[in-house]
């Protein structure tokens, strides 16, 4: 019987998966959580939640938020989602019709690509370079067309795990304003920043243009446990709090908030996270390590400075999926960087994952596949 979305058979390491290890998932946490909450006698939790979130749990977010961010959240500007794919949904449902335009990065998050498929969109790629989404061509095609909305990941993106600067940030508000644009900032990977810290989160810009941050337990918590926020204005949050699909099934995951509320009213989010940012980062360390010395002077790349990524240019005209059979073959597995593209490019581009395996792993994985490269090329 099959449980997770992925299951890897025990001789492959697959770099191409973005969840965290099994031995990450917080089981004791979770367990501790429930049984403080439960012994509360609230029934309340079991029952059809409030439309935006039940506002104790979005006020502990929001406190949780203020010490991560250094900026004060107010719960009032948060809506309780199923995570970023939900929201990601509801906000197309809601925002757009099929056949509108919007912009997206090049490279982007392959999988949001699906949601905006499913919604019809109709999509236009940017740059991106070694500071996320290059603000001149943005400027350049808003002289031409319009979009509803700009979906963006400043910071330690997938897949290139590159960090949009404090500049950039604030001309691309300015811009939404001028132009007439919502902007959808994917902020899954903030809180994972080990190497430095990342500029403010768009969440600080709310009151300044139409931005939508959103943010999502997946990764810093458990991905099973479905439960996201969106920080934004009311008057943005207002159509998804009053939409029909939320009239009829109320808040999303009312239960699951409750859980979480003890967890971080308890510090125990806290020392998760502070647990898991130490761990990503070694893995990180060893992966770039591995990537240098297996493989020097081959591959281009920028070390990551959080997230969970590495983008790896391979030499001048060697197609990454020609060489996805032979990594199977040698039991390594990766994601070739044309799934990344909306218009077929980054053929000799890769992703490398480091979150789901132990640093002995990723070095191993890494071995096999400079294996590879050196007889596939
Ligand atoms: C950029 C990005 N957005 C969203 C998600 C999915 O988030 P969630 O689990 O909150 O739906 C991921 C997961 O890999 C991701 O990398």
């Amino acid at each position: 019987m099959q449980t997770a979305q992925v299951v890897i058979p025990g001789d492959l390491i697959d770099l191409s998966i973005g969840h965290p290890s099994l031995s990450l998932l917080p089981l004791e946490i979770m367990q501790r959580a429930a049984e403080h909450r439960l012994n509360q006698d609230d029934p309340a939790l079991l029952q059809y939640g409030f439309e935006q979130g039940c506002g104790y749990f979005r006020k502990s977010l929001a406190l949780f938020l203020k010490g991560q961010y250094g900026v004060p959240v107010n719960p009032g500007h948060l809506f309780i989602s199923n995570g970023v794919s939900q929201a990601l949904d509801l906000i197309c449902t809601l925002y757009t019709r099929p056949g509108d335009l919007i912009f997206v990065e090049e490279p982007t998050y392959f999988l949001a690509l699906r949601i905006f498929a499913d919604h019809r969109l109709r999509v236009v790629s940017l740059p991106v370079d070694e500071e996320g989404l290059v603000v001149e061509a943005l400027e350049e095609r808003l002289a031409k067309q319009r979009p509803v909305f700009l979906y963006t990941i400043p910071t330690h993106q997938n897949p290139t795990g590159v960090t949009l600067p404090a500049n950039r940030r604030r001309r691309l508000v300015e811009l939404s304003k001028e132009f007439d644009f919502l902007i959808l900032a994917d902020e899954v990977y903030h809180l994972l920043s080990y190497l430095q810290e990342p500029p403010p989160p768009f969440g600080s810009f709310i009151s300044e243009g139409s931005v939508f941050s959103l943010g999502s337990f997946s990764k810093i918590l458990a991905p099973g446990l479905r439960l996201g926020w969106i920080h934004a204005s009311p008057e943005l949050l207002r159509p998804l709090a009053l939409c029909g699909m939320l009239d009829s099934g109320g808040g999303l995951n009312p239960f699951t908030s409750a859980l979480v509320r003890s967890a971080i009213e308890s510090g125990l989010l806290l020392e998760h996270l502070e647990r898991l940012r130490a761990v990503y980062q070694e893995r990180l360390v060893a992966m770039n390590s591995a990537l240098r010395s297996e493989l020097p002077g081959l591959l281009r790349f920028n070390e990551p400075r959080g997230g969970f990524f590495f983008w790896i240019a391979l030499p001048e005209g060697v197609h990454a999926p020609d060489l996805l059979p032979k990594a199977q073959e040698c039991r390594v597995n990766f994601i070739p960087g044309i799934r990344f593209s909306n218009c077929g490019g980054l053929g000799n581009y890769l992703r490398l994952s480091f979150s789901y395996y132990d640093s002995e792993e990723l070095q191993e994985g890494v071995r096999r596949l400079a294996q590879v490269l050196r007889t596939g090329l």
